[in-house]
């Protein structure tokens, strides 16, 4: 079956194409998949300007007929889950099967904000004083724009857009330019559904020199901003959300996690944990377990059951049945990988399995297991974004939860343990927005997304991710009698 897909630009319900284009790679073979509008600023303030034209009578709507919208939009992406998954799968990498998870994975935001629409309550405050009333009304930001990553090429634009739309603000998103094509199909499967003209716009650049970016940040028209990507961009960016404009801000930034295991662990579930949660997308996800602590009694244990586990993990192609780990995206993240492993390897660390590059391809890595890791290398001080998983020894509680909180950086935290009053202690002392307690694998669209420390602002998903997009205004009814 031949993938059909959009690749011009969408504004203000136009398809728009450009006078310089950029090419998309896949990323098992290097080939190009096609060519992109490369849009400038120019183009950034008109997407803003027509959202802000298209904001008052999308705003002014009922909650529930915006909520019929943001359902047909699910309805089509839950229809076209196939060829979404081919799509994220083709540009960004992943496995087809975990491809189309994240497709699911994506529409659900559209399921759940539209629902979420209907409930954005405002408060009745009890008074100060018997001749005033007071209440809080919630109503949309206004203009939200977004900058999304790579590693979720769907998942990402939807936890941030549907909860705009729902609130009733209108949207303006630049994808990232490694993956702009899913992007695109949302914006199709969009129109199809309903949503107005300039309701939902996607501005395609190869962002070599920012202006994109600095329009979202900067403009008067913009009200509400939110990013996902590293914790480095999300400064600068927040800085000039903040310095030009004032704007509502939502960063979701790089992370750390630890991810423990405790001498008292069912030791086969924390395997299955930590494989899922430390190879999910070939390691590029920020939530991914970074670094593993393993108490001393169960290290050489555990360290030989993951290692069996990682070296049965099948690389290849996205598009390769029964594969589970893909490319990584570009050369430059291939690069990093390999500098942190040779640096690892040459302070003392040994790789259990793997160590190197894999012979699927130019951007496919080993997925490996090193042991001796200790504190100072990369491996634990940094996001490794790739399929390693260093292991670091520890001898007590106080130790692992010490060693999972030297960083700058809170966004998940995982640990196992069979001992319940411990779960709820370690829970309470992690420094992470995010704990998971025997399971490697939490996201979905009903919780809150987001860290704490250098890892973000804001949460996405859950009721909490609508508050985003929405203002508490409060009303006072004086002069009562
Ligand atoms: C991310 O890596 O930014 C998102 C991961 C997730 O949604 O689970």
């Amino acid at each position: 079956m031949d993938l059909t897909f959009r690749s011009d630009a969408y504004i203000d319900g136009q398809w728009r194409s450009g006078a310089q284009r950029f090419a998309v790679y896949n990323p098992a073979n290097q080939q190009v998949i096609a060519h992109a509008p490369d849009l400038g600023a120019a183009e950034a303030e008109e997407a803003v300007a027509t959202a802000h034209k298209a904001f008052p009578a999308w705003a002014g709507k009922a909650a529930k007929e915006r909520a019929q919208i943001l359902r047909r939009w699910f309805e089509l992406m839950t229809a076209d889950l196939d060829r979404l998954g081919r799509l994220i799968s083709l540009e960004g990498g992943k496995p087809f099967a975990e491809a189309k998870g994240e497709a699911a994975y994506g529409a659900a935001f559209v399921e759940w904000f539209g629902e979420e629409a209907k409930r954005a309550y405002g408060r009745a405050i009890p008074a100060t004083t018997p001749t005033r009333r007071y209440v809080t009304i919630k109503q949309p930001v206004g203009v939200a724009a977004a900058i999304t990553p790579w590693n979720f090429p769907m998942a990402m634009i939807t936890r941030k857009a549907a909860p705009a739309l729902a609130a009733g603000c209108t949207f303006v998103v630049k994808p990232p330019s490694q993956t702009p094509l899913t992007a695109l199909a949302l914006a199709e499967l969009a129109e199809q559904a309903g949503v107005p003209p300039g309701v939902f716009n996607v501005v395609t650049t190869r962002n070599h020199t920012g202006d994109v970016g600095r329009v979202l940040c900067e403009s008067p028209l913009v009200r509400k901003f939110s990013f996902t990507g590293s914790t480095e961009v999300g400064k600068t960016l927040g800085a000039l959300c903040v310095g030009s404009t004032v704007k509502k801000v939502s960063l979701e930034l790089g992370g750390n996690a630890p991810l423990m295991v405790f001498a008292d662990a069912d030791l086969d579930l924390a395997v299955k944990g930590a494989v899922a949660s430390k190879f999910r997308n070939a390691g590029q996800t920020c939530v991914c377990a970074n670094r593993i602590l393993v108490e001393d009694a169960i290290y050489d244990a555990f360290s030989q059951k993951l290692t069996e586990a990682v070296a049965e993990l099948k690389v290849g192609p996205g598009d390769r049945d029964g594969v589970e780990i893909g490319p990584l995206i570009d050369e430059k993240a291939i690069e990093k990988v390999e500098r942190m492993v040779a640096e690892a390897l040459a302070s003392g660390a040994t790789a259990l399995t793997g160590g190197k590059k894999h012979p699927a391809g130019a951007q496919f890595y080993t997925p490996t297991v090193l042991a001796n890791v200790t504190r100072d290398m990369r491996v634990n001080t940094e996001e490794i974004f790739g399929p390693v998983a260093p292991l670091i020894r520890f001898k007590s509680e106080d130790e692992a939860v010490a060693i999972a909180n030297d960083t700058p950086f809170g966004l998940a935290a995982y640990f196992f343990t069979g001992d319940v009053n411990r779960a709820w202690r370690v829970a309470e002392r992690i420094e992470a927005g995010m704990v998971s307690i025997n399971d490697g694998v939490f996201s979905n669209e009903v919780i809150p997304f987001g860290g704490v420390k250098e890892s973000g602002l804001g949460r996405e998903g859950g009721v909490e991710g609508l508050e985003e997009y929405l203002e508490t205004k409060f009303l006072n009814f004086g002069g009562f009698a």
